[in-house]
C-alpha cells in the first residue's frame, strides 16, 4: 500500500515512515515531491484539524491515494491561545528563510512583561488521514510546557529554542529528534493515526 504525506517538509517523511512501521503498518510513504502537479493548499481554516483535513482531502483527491496531512502550532496561554494556526506566519507572511527567527523574536517581545507563572503554552498537532473513498480519521497531540525568556539549543525549528516541556528542564531545541518525537505533539498525533490506520486496513 502507498500513502502520500501532504507536506513539503522533507523532515516529516522519515518520521512518519518510522512511526507507521513501529505501529505495524506496512505502507510505502511517498513525499509530495513525487507529485509535482499537486496543488498548493492554503491553510485557511481557523483550527488545526480543519487545516489538516483540507490538505489531506486535496491530496487524496489529486493523487487517488490515501493521504496524511498535519497542521501544528504553538498556543500561548497569555496570548489567549495565539499564535495558534498563525504560528508559521506570526510575524507576517513574507519572512523568507528568517521567518522562524522573526516569529520567535515577536513572541518574546510580546511576553516581555509576563512573569514565569504565566508563561504556559502548548504545542498542538492535528493529523488527518483521508482515503480516496472518502473515509476520514483525525487525531490530535498536545505537548504542554512553558516559554523561556532566552533561546537555548540548536536542534528542531520554529519555537523550539524557547519551549521547555512540562516536568523537564531542556528546551525541545536541546533534545535529540528521538527524544523530542517520543513526547511531541506530532509524535503523539502520528502514533494515534498509525493505530487508526492499522485498524482500518
Ligand atoms: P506546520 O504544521 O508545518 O504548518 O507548522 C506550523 C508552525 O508551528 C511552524 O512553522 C512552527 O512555527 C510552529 N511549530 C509547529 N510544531 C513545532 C515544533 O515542534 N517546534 C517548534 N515550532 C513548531
Amino acid at each position: 500500500m502507498q500513502i502520500v504525506l501532504a507536506t513539503r517538509n522533507a523532515k516529516k517523511v522519515p518520521e512518519l515512515r518510522e512511526i507507521l512501521s513501529g505501529a505495524g503498518v506496512e505502507a510505502r510513504v511517498r513525499a509530495l515531491d513525487a507529485f509535482p502537479d499537486a496543488p498548493e493548499v492554503p491553510e485557511t481554516e481557523p483550527t488545526f484539524t480543519g487545516n489538516a483535513l483540507l490538505k489531506a482531502r486535496a491530496i487524496a483527491s489529486h493523487t487517488g491515494l490515501p493521504a496524511v496531512a498535519d497542521d501544528s502550532g504553538l498556543s500561548v496561554d497569555e496570548l489567549n491561545g495565539m499564535p495558534g494556526v498563525l504560528s508559521a506566519r506570526w510575524a507576517g507572511r513574507f519572512g523568507g528563510s528568517d521567518r522562524d527567527r522573526a516569529n520567535l523574536d515577536l513572541l518574546l517581545d510580546q511576553l516581555t512583561d509576563t512573569p514565569p507563572e504565566r508563561r504556559g503554552a502548548r504545542f498542538v498537532c492535528a493529523a488527518a488521514l483521508v482515503l480516496p473513498d472518502g473515509v476520514e480519521a483525525v487525531t490530535e497531540g498536545v505537548l504542554r510546557g512553558r516559554i523561556l525568556r532566552e533561546r537555548r539549543g540548536e536542534n528542531g525549528f520554529g519555537y523550539d529554542p524557547v519551549f521547555v516541556p512540562e516536568g523537564g528542564s531542556q528546551t525541545t531545541a536541546e533534545m535529540s529528534s528521538e527524544e523530542k518525537n517520543a513526547i511531541s505533539h506530532r509524535g503523539i498525533a502520528f502514533r494515534a493515526l498509525a493505530r487508526d490506520l492499522a485498524d482500518m486496513l
